[in-house]
């Protein structure tokens, strides 16, 4: 028997693997695809204070081993959300991290209080780094581009609730480092990357972009070189768990996100491939694990041989 078990603040989850927001629905969509129950944790589609309408369409297209995606968000709101959907993955008991994100620090802090009480989350998962929204008076900018900000929102957040808190980091930024410092130091009880890169498709011949939002966020296969080095070198900056998210399509590429230093990893795009996918990853990395002969899952948290 493999200890597969991963804590994240006081909270136990019983696996590493878990679904990725915004690629697994709010789990409940595919049931028939997979036992739920296996995996570590459904991390829902990212809620918001307010219904959100998100981007114009077209929002997803195809690129070489990616995806292209400008959702912007939509959701019907937190209180939907927490009457509508909680009970459900509640009552399935799986691991369940709601991800929330806002247009203000504000409404972060709003967001997560309405996450308490009965059928509160496992964890919440703060959205700092969605590249279809940007922060409100900056243009462009990301919460999670910006060290201060990321602190501060991590903190009025863990201030708010009780449950552990993750920061999703963008990894559309210079230093890396510098972000994850920033979110351990705001109390995160974990930081969790990457979201998307920005990324753009164009039709030549109609001299159009292909989004209706003009730019996107591309995951898939095509990041995974670069998750796996933003990955490491976060884990060469803080002491708080890292989940690594970024192309994971097998168990193989769990493992390598693992020794990199990810404690958990997260598969998103390769939920669209194959909605059983996150049941796949998960017992190829057992395989991987027994095949090593490694009866921890924690021993091999960045046992990277550098
Ligand atoms: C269609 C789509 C929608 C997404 N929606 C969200 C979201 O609502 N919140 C979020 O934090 N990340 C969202 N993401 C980002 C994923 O959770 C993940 O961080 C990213 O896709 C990289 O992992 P992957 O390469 O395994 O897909 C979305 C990704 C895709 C492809």
């Amino acid at each position: 028997m493999i200890d597969l078990k991963v804590r994240i603040g006081k909270t136990i989850f019983k696996n590493p693997v878990w679904a990725a927001s915004g690629t697994f629905g709010n789990g409940e969509e595919f049931t028939d695809f997979l036992k739920i129950t296996e995996i570590g944790a459904v991390v829902t589609k990212t809620v918001t204070r307010s219904p959100r309408r998100g981007n114009p369409v077209p929002r997803v297209v195809e690129t070489p081993s990616g995806l292209l995606n400008s959702i912007g968000l939509e959701n019907k709101g937190v209180e939907w959300f927490k009457k509508e959907q909680m009970p459900f993955l509640k009552e399935l008991g799986v691991g369940t991290i709601v991800s929330i994100a806002g247009e203000t620090p504000e409404e972060f802090v709003e967001c997560a209080g309405k996450l308490t009480g009965k059928n509160r989350p496992d964890a919440i998962e703060i959205n700092l780094s969605c590249p279809n929204v940007f922060h409100k008076g900056a243009r462009r900018r990301l919460f999670a581009q910006d060290p201060k900000i990321t602190e501060k929102i991590t903190k009025a957040v863990k201030k708010k609730i009780k449950c552990p808190v993750i920061t999703k980091l963008t990894p559309n930024v210079t230093d890396i480092g510098e972000i994850a410092r920033a979110a351990e130091n705001g109390g995160a009880d974990a930081i969790s990357l990457v979201n998307t890169y920005f990324g753009m498709a164009v039709d030549a011949e109609e001299m159009r972009p292909v989004l209706g939002n003009v730019t996107g966020g591309v995951s898939g296969p095509a990041i995974k070189p670069m998750a796996l080095a933003a990955v490491w070198s976060a884990y060469n900056e803080v002491s708080i768990p890292i989940i690594g998210i970024g192309g994971i399509m097998t168990g193989l590429d769990a493992a390598e996100f693992i020794l990199a230093g990810a404690s958990a990893i997260q598969v998103g795009t390769a939920n669209f491939i194959d909605p059983g996918r996150c049941a796949g990853v998960l017992k190829e990395l057992k395989e991987y694990l027994n095949r090593k002969k490694i009866k921890r899952i924690r021993d091999l948290v960045g046992k990277l041989k550098v």
